[in-house]
């Protein structure tokens, strides 16, 4: 059995590299291997490194666990939740973490340094743990898989890091090493504006990126406008190197079709732009709509979603609560 968690910040809203690098993978682990023990969580103590609203953290949250829910996470079959709902046991085991976490390894994290860019002396502390509160987040579960996109791999092998050293350290084979699972062809889809930068909840403009919660004509004039080179489409998967907006446009069209590239340009190959767009905004709009109708639902009567949370971290909790014991028990830590 498998014991797998994944989360996501309520930071702004889901996009369609979210869904695709992420969550879509979620809901097929979920569906494929029903005997796995699901944990997903809405990263929101993560969620406070940067500015943020703080009259929004709460509804944004809820809105998370409504994206989950409608993209095909099942409270029956996972636990989703709150990670501040359980934030005493994930904090806690992140200071006892935070003992074991050389600040060189911090210091070459790529995510940190291109939040804070050139200003490293103002950037604050949380932002820089953010790492060691990840692997807090996986290892207090002692979760076996962690589902992300390809952006979060160096996050992984740092928590795989301090799960070595814990282990090292007091000579036993406690925490797992948690497998990252980065699924796909989507695990890097990129801005719509550039192909060679990362489709991302911060870009400053909306045009760069699909929403969950965009509707059927945002999404067909944000695909209508994405950059492309001026060369109909490749027959083959080797004639989109070198044209990053083109392979991005045809790796989205494929996850979302659950094709492969090479299914994609058999059908699409030496087609212009201006008839391969309106496929990818039938499909992805296919896909996305119902997702976003769910959302709304569900966001509607948010007892309904309070009381999932509320499950779910009743569930985690149970998950936890003996393993941070035994962690504490394994350092030493006083015991009645
Ligand atoms: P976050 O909220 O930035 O992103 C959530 C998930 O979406 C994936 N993702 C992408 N995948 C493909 N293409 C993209 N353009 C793209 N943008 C984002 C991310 O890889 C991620 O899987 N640090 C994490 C949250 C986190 C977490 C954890 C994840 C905190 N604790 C424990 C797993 C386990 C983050 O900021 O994700």
């Amino acid at each position: 059995m498998k014991r797998i968690l994944s989360g996501m910040q309520p930071t702004y809203q889901l996009h369609l590299g979210n869904y695709l690098g992420a969550l879509k993978n979620w809901v097929d682990l979920q569906n494929a291997e029903p005997d796995n023990e699901n944990l997903y969580c809405v990263v929101d103590m993560h969620a406070i490194t940067m500015p943020y609203d703080r009259d929004g953290l709460a509804q944004a949250t809820r809105e998370i666990a409504a994206a989950y829910i409608a993209a095909g996470i099942d409270p029956k079959k996972s636990a989703i939740f709150a990670q501040s709902a359980v934030g005493d046991l994930h904090a806690q085991l992140m200071w006892y973490l935070a003992t074991m976490t050389q600040i060189g390894k911090l210091n070459r994290m790529t995510q940190f340094k291109d939040k804070v860019g050139k200003n490293t002396e103002k950037a604050g502390l949380g932002l820089y743990a953010y790492p060691v509160l990840m692997a807090a987040d996986i290892l207090i579960y002692n979760a076996t898989h962690v589902p992300v996109g390809e952006d979060q791999k160096q996050h992984l092998e740092l928590a795989r890091d301090i799960a070595s050293t814990f282990n090292h350290r007091y000579n036993r084979e406690f925490f797992t090493l948690p497998e990252p699972m980065i699924m796909g062809d989507a695990t890097r889809v990129m801005s719509l504006r550039d192909g060679n930068q990362k489709m991302s909840k911060s870009a400053e403009s909306d045009l760069s990126r699909i929403n969950l919660t965009d509707d059927a004509d945002m999404i067909a004039d944000k695909i209508k406008r994405a950059k492309t080179d001026p060369n109909p489409l490749p027959e083959t998967v080797d004639g989109l190197k070198g044209r990053p907006e083109a392979d991005n446009l045809v790796t989205i069209y494929a996850a979302l079709s659950g094709q492969t590239k090479v299914q994609v340009l058999e059908e699409f190959g030496g087609k212009q732009f201006s008839e391969f767009k309106p496929k990818l905004s039938e499909i992805t709009v296919e896909k996305i709509a119902p997702i976003t109708t769910r959302m709304r639902e569900l966001m509607a009567d948010p007892t309904e979603i309070d009381s999932i949370l509320k499950n779910g971290a009743d569930k985690a909790r149970t998950v936890a609560s003996p393993i941070l014991s035994e962690v504490k028990s394994i350092m030493g830590f006083w015991e009645s």
